[in-house]
């Protein structure tokens, strides 16, 4: 039986970097969550009958939203929808069952690295046909409709059974429990030298990989240890849990301190690796060797074609604003073309649906390819893996090679997080006013090239994005980024992004806040960071 409710809107219903996303006593409140549903499938055409593929990371709440969303699919329309065993899909996982099964879309319910629990937070994002994040017009026109709601509709009927794989009719709308991990595992297998990788593990490489108590426990059981050989308890920490054990499942050096000090300890194996609350995101440590994002990003564009899944190199690669340009000098000695977009997965869609890249990278531990629409934290560890399989030398001595190679971008990002957002504000503000009068002035004994403020012209569509954070280039090469997050729940949090370019000849081996000490410096004689935050130092370096 169909209900039909009456409503009234909220006014915060406003989508971010990477979906909704709210402490969980917000999403609690009544019609906070079947609002957004009803204004996501409002905002949508041509769906009846067609499919959903719903999941999330198994996060507090996860299973009672998961239970409107299937009522609330049936209720509009929706002919089958296809849901992970336990409410549980990583995202990639999504968004590869939504390319697989040729659904109409599909709803991702995570609040990725953020915390878990009664008080942590909670997210739902729509993802398109296309298996990636929705675009910027469609998210705009998800907030006008939920300010404007005034019904939803919910089928009346008990909660289903998520936990029994198989398929079922609900009053003429098919319900498709599935194995989470079955078909992400498949995709694997036809990507990656999964004997290659087998045989160096019988020959003794050693890996470990934390889970965080988040979605890729399952994952990493199945693929590592299962299909790849490796010993019980490679994976760790990899029992979901629905706060994840109290901790951030952030895989940055502060979150995931543990497996860092384990891989620079004596007893470290060959590879320690990391993913986040939905598996999108990776950490990669080599035995004494931490790989910054933004130099995976290059490393594993620069031996991709190792992997059976990618042999013919990539046909372009593209990385956010903010991410450091090693990718850039590796595309140009294989000359390809390099995309600059804005922060967030949504904007390397179009890119990879136009079949202009072939990888993409964040420097906030996010790496995929064209296998799925979203990035890939399990991905990006197999084709680590298969690398390391076939040039069999370390990480350590792949990076050391890279940077002989191509240079290396000294790279850091300072965040000072739930800061007061009116001050943040004002920060961002008065520095876009100052803009124009920088270049030429000098800060820590560097000069401005140039400043300005990001603005984003999609290559495919044409679309513009403005106001994607301010650049402060140096001469030399230099730079500063700054950005205010969209994906915080909490106050606002300023990411400050400092690169340095050490040509192939220079000094490769320092450390890196060393390296960019003076930069370091220069951030905070241009916009006083310190003083206008009341912050000393930042809550996180990465
Ligand atoms: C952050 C990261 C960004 C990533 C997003 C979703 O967004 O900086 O690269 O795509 O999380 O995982 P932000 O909080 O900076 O807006
Ligand atoms: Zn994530």
């Amino acid at each position: 039986m169909i209900a039909i409710h009456e409503t009234t809107p909220f006014d915060d219903q406003k989508p971010g970097t990477s979906g909704l996303r709210k402490k969980v006593p917000v999403f609690q409140k009544p019609r906070y969550v079947e609002n957004f549903i009803q204004s996501i499938f409002d905002s949508l055409a041509g769906y009846r009958g067609r499919t959903l593929v719903v999941g999330g990371d198994g996060r507090f709440y996860n299973r009672e939203v998961i239970q409107i969303v299937i009522k609330m699919a049936l209720a509009n329309g929706f002919g089958r929808v296809i849901v992970g065993q336990g409410g549980i899909l990583s995202t990639p996982a999504v968004s590869h069952l939504i390319r697989k099964n040729e659904a109409f879309g599909g709803i991702v319910l995570s609040a990725s690295h953020n915390p878990g629990g009664a008080d942590g937070d909670f997210g739902i994002k729509y993802n398109a046909g296309n298996g990636g994040p929705a675009n910027e017009k469609f998210t705009n026109a998800i907030f006008e409709r939920s300010k404007a709601i005034d019904r939803y509709a919910i089928a009346e009927i008990g909660d289903v059974d998520l936990d029994e794989i198989g398929s079922s009719e609900i009053e003429g709308m098919t319900l498709e429990v599935v194995d989470p991990v079955a078909d992400y595992a498949a995709l694997m297998e036809t990507l990656f030298d999964f004997d290659a990788i087998r045989a160096h593990v019988r020959g003794g490489f050693t890996i470990a990989f934390d889970a965080m108590h988040a979605v890729t426990g399952p994952y990493a059981v199945e693929i590592l240890e299962n299909r790849l050989g490796a010993a019980k308890g490679t994976a760790r920490n990899a029992v979901p849990l629905p706060d994840f054990g109290g901790h951030h499942p952030d895989p940055n050096l502060v979150y995931a301190k543990e497996l860092y000090d384990l891989m620079m300890s004596p007893d470290a194996p060959d590879f320690g690796a990391a993913s986040d609350g939905d598996g999108d995101r990776n950490l990669i440590i080599g035995k004494d060797m931490y790989v910054a994002p933004s130099d995976s990003l290059a490393a594993l564009a620069a031996n991709m074609h190792l992997a059976p899944g990618y042999k013919d190199g990539p046909v372009g690669i593209a990385r956010s604003m903010p991410t450091s340009a090693a990718a850039d000098e590796v595309a140009k000695a294989l000359g390809i073309d390099i995309y600059e977009t804005p922060t967030g997965w949504k904007f390397f869609g179009s890119l990879l649906d136009a079949g202009k890249v072939t990888i993409c990278g964040e420097e906030s531990a996010g790496t995929g390819s064209d296998h799925v629409r979203e990035k890939d934290g399990l991905w990006a560890v197999l084709l680590w893996l298969n690398i390391l399989a076939v040039r069999k030398e370390s990480v350590a001595e792949i990076m050391r090679d890279h940077w002989a190679r191509y240079g290396r971008n000294y790279y850091s990002r300072h965040d000072y997080e739930a800061i007061d957002a009116a001050a943040a504000n004002k920060l961002m503000d008065d520095l876009r006013g100052r803009l124009d009068t920088l270049s030429g002035q000098m800060f820590a004994g560097l000069a401005v090239a140039q400043a300005d403020d990001f603005s984003y012209t999609d290559p495919v569509d044409n679309s513009v994005t403005e106001h994607q954070g301010i650049r402060i280039l140096f001469e030399g090469g230099s730079r500063i980024v700054m950005r205010l997050s969209g994906t915080g729940t909490e106050g606002a949090t300023l990411r400050v992004y400092i690169e340095r370019y050490e040509p192939k000849d220079g000094h490769l081996d320092l450390d890196t806040q060393a390296a960019l000490s003076d930069l370091i410096e220069a951030a905070e004689a241009i916009a006083s960071i310190a003083k206008r935050t009341g912050r000393n130092a930042p809550s996180v370096i990465a």
